[in-house]
């Protein structure tokens, strides 16, 4: 079995529960990265496997690469239990989504499970110290006065683009739990380049 399973934002202690013991339990272990890395040693005692994701937009090049990284996890995956970590929550904005299709076409006998974990879309509300209370593309029915923009390489040209939409307050994150944090309130302190791990809060 693979199992999908979500690391929380950044802090060891937001895994689940669950999360904690699928990863026990697992005979392999792999992340996509150091950051994954750092979030699981305090619970396993053999060092993760990288599998290398990089951001290249040569298709064929990507896909072979796909391929090899499924077929690697599909090798263990048919000896025991397999867990692929994920930062957050590995049905949102997550690698664990396209590795489950190409998991489906490369290796159809591997059966797959996800763990959800907390989602830096959510939490980054509570070390922002704000709150979200009306629809931001999630709907109860309200207007929608409030967005969260992912991978905020470029905070203060999201924030222009937001600003035309009438957005006034804005919050820009980085590394959200970590020892690296960093949050900056109000457009003027925000700067023009972000690290990938960031994240730009707006309200109306
Ligand atoms: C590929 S998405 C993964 C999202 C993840 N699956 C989730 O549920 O949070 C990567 C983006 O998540 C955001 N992110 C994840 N963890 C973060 C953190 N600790 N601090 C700030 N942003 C974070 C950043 O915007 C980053 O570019």
């Amino acid at each position: 079995m693979l199992y999908g399973i979500g690391l929380g934002p950044g802090d060891p202690e937001l895994l689940t529960l669950k999360a904690v013991r699928v990863l026990k339990e697992s005979i392999k272990v792999f992340v996509p990265g150091e950051m994954a890395a750092e979030l699981i040693r305090p619970y396993v005692t053999e060092e993760p496997e990288f599998l290398d994701f990089p951001m290249i937009y040569d298709e064929e090049k990507l896909k072979e690469i796909w391929t090899a990284n499924a077929l690697i996890v599909a090798e263990y995956a048919r000896k025991g239990d397999v867990a692929f970590c994920l930062i957050g929550d590995p049905n949102f904005f997550s690698t664990f989504t396209h590795m489950k299709k190409v998991m489906a076409e490369v290796a159809p006998d591997i059966q797959t499970e996800t763990i959800p974990g907390i989602s830096s879309i959510t939490s980054c509300a509570a070390r922002m110290g704000v709150a979200v209370e009306t629809s931001f593309e999630v709907h109860d029915g309200s207007d929608s006065n409030y967005f969260i923009h992912l991978k905020a390489r470029k905070p203060q040209e999201i924030i222009a683009r937001f600003e035309k939409e009438g957005y006034k307050e804005f919050i820009f994150a980085e590394r959200l739990f970590s020892d690296r944090e960093v949050i900056l309130k109000g457009k003027e302190n925000i700067p023009e380049e972000g690290n990938y791990f960031s994240i730009v809060y707006g309200k109306k």
